[in-house]
C-alpha cells in the first residue's frame, strides 16, 4: 500500500525523479554550500589542518533529518580535500566480503561516504572497526582448526557516514567518528538564498520576494525549497509571466494546498486527529501513525521533526502532545491547561509574523 508519504509534495525525502536535477543544484564547495554557519566552520578548520599535515581527515558522523544536505556536504568534504569518493550505503554492503573490495580499492585519503550508516550489519560493522582506527582488515583464512587470521593493510581513508537517526548508531561504532555533526533546518534567509542560486542554475526568472516566500514555506529544508521552486515555475510559466513574484509563489503555494507554515493536508489531518480523536494527547506514536495509515517510523522520521521544530507538538514520556499554537493553526479551541501563545523554539515562528 502506498503511503501518503509517497505522494507528499513537502517530502523532505528523495523522490524518484529527483536524482536527475538534484546533482546539477548539488554544492560543491564550502563557499556553494549555504548555512550550517557552525558546522561548516569547524569542517574547514579540520580539513585545512588534515591538509597542511597530508593526512585523511578525521572519521566524520553527519546526523539529520532528510534533506538538510548530508549527502552535499559529503562530496563537499572529498572535494576540498582534493581527494576522491567512493559512495555506498549501509544496506548495500551485504557480506563483509563487499565492505573489503570496498576498502582495498581506495585509494590514500579518500572519502569512503556511506549513507544510511545506521543499517549497517553487525559483521560488517565489526570489520569496519580495525579499518576506521588502524587501517586495517583481518580476514580469517581457511576453516575449522587450520583457521588463521592474517592482517592487510589499508589505504588511510575517511570514512563520511551520514544517518537520520543518530540515536541508532551503536556506541562502539559512534566513538570511532572524530568528528560527530549534526545539521539542522535552516533558517528562511539561507532557503532563500539557496532557491535564489538554484533559480540561477536552472535559469528561473525569481523575485526576491518569491524566494522569501518559497523560503518560509519549505520547511527548513532545502530539498523542499528546490522542489517548490520548479513546481512554482510551473505554475508561473502557465498562468503568469513566467516570473516568480510573490503574488505567483503564494497562488501556486495554495494550488499545491501548502499552507503558511509549509504544512500540507496530511499534516494538518495529523493534527485535527490528535486535536479531535485524542484530546490533544499524550498520544502515543503508533496511534498517531496509524490515523493517517502511515509507519510510525515515518511519522518519527519525517513528519514530526518538523512540527516539533515548529512547536507545534512535543513529546513528552508518555507520548506526543498538542501545543497551544498549534490548535490555533487547525482552527481549534484548546482545551484548559493547555498554553495559548507562543512555542518554546521561536526560530521559525518570529519569520512568519507580521502578516
Ligand atoms: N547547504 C546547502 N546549500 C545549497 N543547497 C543545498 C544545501 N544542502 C542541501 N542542498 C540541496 O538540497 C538537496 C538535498 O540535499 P542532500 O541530498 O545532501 O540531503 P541529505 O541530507 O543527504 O538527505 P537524505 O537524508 O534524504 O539522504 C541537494 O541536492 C542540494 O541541491
Ligand atoms: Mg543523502
Amino acid at each position: 500500500m502506498a503511503s501518503p508519504e509517497d505522494e507528499r509534495i513537502v517530502s523532505p525525502r528523495a523522490r524518484p525523479d529527483e536524482g536527475s536535477f538534484e546533482p546539477g543544484l548539488r554544492p560543491r564547495s564550502f563557499d556553494q554550500y549555504i548555512g550550517q554557519g557552525a558546522v561548516v566552520e569547524r569542517l574547514r578548520i579540520f580539513i585545512e589542518a588534515a591538509r597542511d599535515r597530508a593526512e585523511p581527515l578525521d572519521h566524520v558522523l553527519l546526523s539529520g533529518p532528510p534533506g538538510l544536505g548530508k549527502t552535499t556536504l559529503a562530496y563537499v568534504i572529498a572535494n576540498e580535500m582534493k581527494v576522491g569518493i567512493r559512495v555506498t550505503s549501509g544496506p548495500a554492503i551485504e557480506r563483509p566480503g563487499d565492505l573489503a573490495a570496498i576498502l582495498t580499492n581506495l585509494s590514500d585519503r579518500d572519502v569512503l561516504f556511506i549513507d544510511e550508516v545506521h543499517r549497517l550489519g553487525r559483521t560488517v560493522e565489526e570489520i569496519l572497526y580495525p579499518a576506521m582506527e588502524e587501517y586495517a582488515l583481518d580476514i580469517i583464512i581457511g576453516r575449522g582448526p587450520s583457521a588463521r587470521s592474517i592482517r592487510l593493510d589499508l589505504p588511510r581513508f575517511t570514512l563520511v557516514g551520514a544517518t537520520t537517526r543518530a540515536g541508532l548508531i551503536t556506541s562502539p561504532m559512534r566513538d570511532r567518528f572524530g568528528v560527530v555533526l549534526r545539521l539542522d533546518f535552516y533558517s528562511q534567509e539561507d532557503l532563500s538564498r539557496i532557491v535564489t542560486r538554484s533559480a540561477g542554475i536552472l535559469g528561473i526568472d525569481l523575485a526576491p520576494e518569491g524566494a522569501g516566500e518559497i523560503a518560509r514555506r519549505s520547511r527548513g529544508t532545502p530539498r523542499v525549497a528546490n522542489r517548490l521552486l520548479r513546481r512554482i515555475r510551473d505554475y508561473a510559466q502557465v498562468r503568469g509571466t513566467g516570473r516568480i513574484t510573490v503574488e505567483a509563489a503564494r497562488e501556486g503555494l495554495r494550488l499545491l494546498d501548502i499552507d503558511e507554515h509549509g504544512l500540507d493536508p496530511v499534516d494538518r489531518r495529523m493534527l485535527l486527529s490528535m486535536a479531535d480523536k485524542f484530546g490533544g494527547g499524550p498520544v502515543g506514536l503508533d496511534t498517531i501513525a496509524a490515523s493517517i495509515s502511515e509507519e510510525s517510523q515515518t511519522v518519527e522520521d519525517v513528519y514530526e521533526p518538523f512540527l516539533l521544530q515548529l512547536g507545534f507538538i512535543m513529546r513528552t514520556p508518555r507520548g506526543r502532545v498538542l501545543t497551544g499554537p498549534a490548535y490555533e493553526h487547525i482552527g481549534r479551541r484548546p482545551p484548559p491547561g493547555v498554553a495559548q501563545g507562543r512555542p518554546s523554539q521561536p526560530a521559525l515562528w518570529d519569520e512568519v509574523e507580521g502578516e
